[in-house]
């Protein structure tokens, strides 16, 4: 095994077709698999990942994580990783964007520079947890480069001259806390309300959203830990975040979050330094990076540097001049963006992630089977999906096939769902709807024209998918 060659995650890249061989990589290994894929019980599937990592597909589908399936792989090994890899980067150091880290290729990317990217959706509810490479990535900036061993965390309370600093290190060392936790974009599902009249945003599809575990310290802890009494907590009123990611000009990605949030036991927000159970990839916010459950995912600020108590929100533009709602009416010319509060927890939301829009699928004894997720902010349970293809003159109440497990009101993980939806004999082509509630009663809106907003952000109406059937 050790004798075999080196490849660079580059030279892998190229290997996508029978003419040039189709590689993949597990660990530490290069497979030419090409001879197998006619063979392969999953069938197609497999292509997603040719040129790139298995690893995380195999997270997905864990019954390749099984001895006879990795004899079978071990049959096609042509070679070794090159180890220098994860360190490697783009070699202009004239472009900001130079040593941003490398992705797998099952990322579909909305911009490459910032890199902003979703996975396929039909990928999301293969599993209750989102594998660390196939989490959608929003960046407005270059990733920076942290070593965590200089790592600087600095803690401000406002008007008080002494501020604590804590290393990587020293926020270890407080009690470790694992929450569940659905972190989601905004813009999530904007390329259907831009179909009602264009806004400004990256075109998301259903899939900027993502499950994970997250480990860390308890940003109370932390906080009681800078010196904040239940005094301050009626002198301040928000938490700002800075972040170690910053534009040309030196300014700061930076958000806040109300303080009550902050310091409420059942707010479970954190300084997180792991994502599913390894340290945070660098696009996710290595070394720390807040996460704030139930909170739009623009306040869960990655690559975290400053907090900052304080009587006033951030004065970022992320969060005077973006991530808020309007009215239809409301355009470029008339926009106030005092006039809107931010946006911290999202409406309940609901996708169909498969069957995938456009596709033809296959129905089984009448029936066509449904799946995907559902999700509200502010730690809202979902207690019900409803289903239809015929226009909502029958609903079919979806099946729960993992609930979130928590509490009220920390419901703070997606649930995904799925359906068996009857099928019309004659019927060519199905539009298929699904609609959520929350535990509040909420529900979501019926169509994106009346939800429509400059910014392209709430994109909670029914989600409506078309696909032939057969
Ligand atoms: C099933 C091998 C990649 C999706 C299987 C099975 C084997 C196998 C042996 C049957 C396992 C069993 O039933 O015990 C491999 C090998 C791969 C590979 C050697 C190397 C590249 C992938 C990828 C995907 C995938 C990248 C998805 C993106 C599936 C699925 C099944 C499956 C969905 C289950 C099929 C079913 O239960 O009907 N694979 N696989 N496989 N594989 Fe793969
Ligand atoms: N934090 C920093 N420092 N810089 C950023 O660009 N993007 C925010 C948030 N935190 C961002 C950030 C936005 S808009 C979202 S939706 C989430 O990170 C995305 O988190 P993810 O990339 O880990 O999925």
């Amino acid at each position: 095994k050790h004798d075999l060659p080196i490849y660079t995650i580059e030279e892998i890249s190229k290997h996508t077709n029978h003419q040039e061989r189709i590689w993949v990589t597990f660990q530490q290994g290069v497979y030419d698999i090409t001879d197998f894929i006619y063979e392969h019980p999953g069938g197609e599937q497999i292509l997603m990942a040719a040129g790139s990592a298995v690893d995380p597909f195999w997270m997905l589908y864990s019954v390749h994580l099984n001895p006879h399936v990795l004899d079978i792989l071990e049959k096609y090994r042509i070679g070794n990783l090159d180890p220098n890899e994860e360190n490697d980067s783009i070699s202009d150091m004239s472009d900001p964007y130079a040593n941003d880290p490398k992705r797998h290729s099952i990322l579909k990317p909305a911009s490459i520079k910032p890199f902003n990217a979703e996975s396929p959706e039909q990928l999301l509810v293969e599993n209750f947890i989102t594998p660390n490479e196939i989490f959608y990535v929003r960046n407005h900036l270059p990733v920076p480069d942290i070593d965590a061993s200089t790592y600087e965390l600095e803690i401000e309370i406002e008007g008080k001259a002494k501020t604590l600093c804590l290393s990587l290190e020293d926020l270890k060392q407080f009690p470790k806390y694992t929450i569940t936790a659905t972190v989601m974009c905004a813009g999530n599902r904007r390329s259907e309300m831009t179909k009602v009249k264009p806004v400004k945003g990256l075109n998301w599809g259903a899939a900027a959203v993502g499950n994970a575990t997250w480990s860390g310290a308890s940003l109370r802890e932390v906080l009681e830990k800078a010196g904040l009494t239940d005094v301050d907590l009626d002198k301040y009123k928000h938490i700002q975040f800075e972040a170690y990611d910053t534009d040309a000009t030196g300014t700061a990605y930076g958000a806040s979050i109300p303080i009550w949030k902050a310091v409420d036991r059942r707010g479970d927000v954190i300084l997180a330094y792991e994502m599913n159970g390894v340290p945070l990839p660098r696009d996710h916010g290595y070394p720390v990076r807040v996460i704030v459950p139930g909170v739009v995912g623009a306040r869960n600020v990655k690559w975290l540097g400053k907090i900052i108590v304080s009587s006033e929100e951030s004065k970022s533009h992320w969060q005077q001049s973006d991530y808020k709602g309007f009215s239809p009416s409301t355009d470029w010319d008339t926009v106030d963006y005092s006039k809107s509060p931010s946006i911290q927890e999202l409406p309940v939301i609901s996708a169909i992630c498969q069957p995938v829009p456009n596709t033809t699928v296959k129905v089984e004894n009448g029936h066509i089977k449904v799946k995907g997720y559902a999700w509200s902010g502010g730690g809202q349970d979902i207690v019900r999906v409803d289903v239809t293809c015929d226009g909502g003159k029958t609903w079919h109440v979806a099946r729960f096939d993992h609930h979130d497990p928590q509490t009220h009101p920390q419901h703070w993980s997606w649930t995904l769902w799925s359906c068996e939806l009857p099928v019309a004999q004659g019927d060519k082509e199905l539009e298929i709807w699904a609609k959520a509630v929350d535990s509040s009663y909420n529900t979501q809106p019926e169509s994106f024209e009346n939800i429509w907003n400059l910014r392209g952000v709430l994109n909670n109406a029914y989600h409506r998918i078309k696909v032939k059937v057969e």
